[in-house]
C-alpha cells in the first residue's frame, strides 16, 4: 500500500524513532502502565516487517496544521488474511469525536484499493459503539458474530472494494 497518506486534515506516513514516546502514551491510555522504548520499537518492526511481507501495515497519523501525532490507522492480518485484510485504527482520547478516525481510515481504504485487495474485514467488540459507527460511515456491513476468548463478542464486518 501506499505509506504517504494525505487527507484533509491529516497525513500518515512511515513511522519514525521520534514516533516512539507518542505510540508509548498512546498504549498507555488503554493497558496498565506504560511500555518499554524496546517494546514499542519491537511493534514498529512488526509493522515495517509487515509491509515488506504483506505489502500493508499500521500508519502513524499526524494533523497537518498541529504537527501532532494523534494516533495511527492501516492494515493489518488481524483475524483475517493477507488477501482480506483488516482496517484498523486508534487515536488519543483526546481527540475522539472530530471525524479523525473515519477521515484516516477513508484514505486507508483507498491505500486498500491501490494494492488490489477486493474485501476488508474489521473485527470490534460489541460493546465498541465509537468504532462500530466509524465502518458503518465507511460502508462497512455487519457480516457475522463470534465469541472470543479474551475480546467477548466480537462483530465482523466486510466491505467490498471497487
Ligand atoms: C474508535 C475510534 C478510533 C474512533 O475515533 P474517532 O476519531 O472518535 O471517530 P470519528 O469521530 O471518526 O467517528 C466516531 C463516531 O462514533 C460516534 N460515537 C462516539 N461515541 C458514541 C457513543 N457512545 N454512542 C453512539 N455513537 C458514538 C460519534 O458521534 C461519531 O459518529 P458521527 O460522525 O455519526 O457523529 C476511537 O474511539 C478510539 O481510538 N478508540 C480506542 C481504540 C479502538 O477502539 N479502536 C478500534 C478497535 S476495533
Amino acid at each position: 500500500m501506499p505509506v504517504h497518506l494525505v487527507t484533509e486534515r491529516l497525513h500518515m506516513r512511515p513511522w519514525a524513532e521520534s514516533d516512539i514516546d507518542d505510540l508509548r502514551a498512546l498504549i498507555s491510555e488503554r493497558d496498565d502502565g506504560t511500555p518499554t522504548v524496546e517494546h514499542v520499537r519491537e511493534i514498529i518492526a512488526a509493522q515495517e516487517a509487515a509491509m515488506s511481507t504483506a505489502g500493508f501495515t499500521l500508519l502513524p497519523i499526524r494533523r497537518r496544521v498541529e504537527g501532532d501525532f494523534i494516533g495511527y490507522c492501516g492494515l493489518i492480518v488481524g483475524r483475517a488474511t493477507v488477501d482480506e485484510p483488516e482496517i484498523a485504527y486508534e487515536l488519543f482520547r483526546r481527540v475522539h469525536g472530530r471525524g479523525y478516525a473515519t477521515e484516516a481510515a477513508g484514505a486507508v481504504l483507498g491505500a486498500a484499493v491501490e494494492t488490489g485487495r477486493k474485501r476488508l474485514w474489521s473485527t470490534v467488540g460489541s460493546w465498541n459503539t465509537p468504532s462500530l459507527r466509524v465502518l458503518e460511515k465507511l460502508g462497512f456491513a455487519r457480516n457475522h458474530v463470534s465469541i472470543d476468548d479474551r475480546a467477548g463478542e466480537v462483530v465482523w464486518l466486510t466491505r467490498l472494494l471497487p
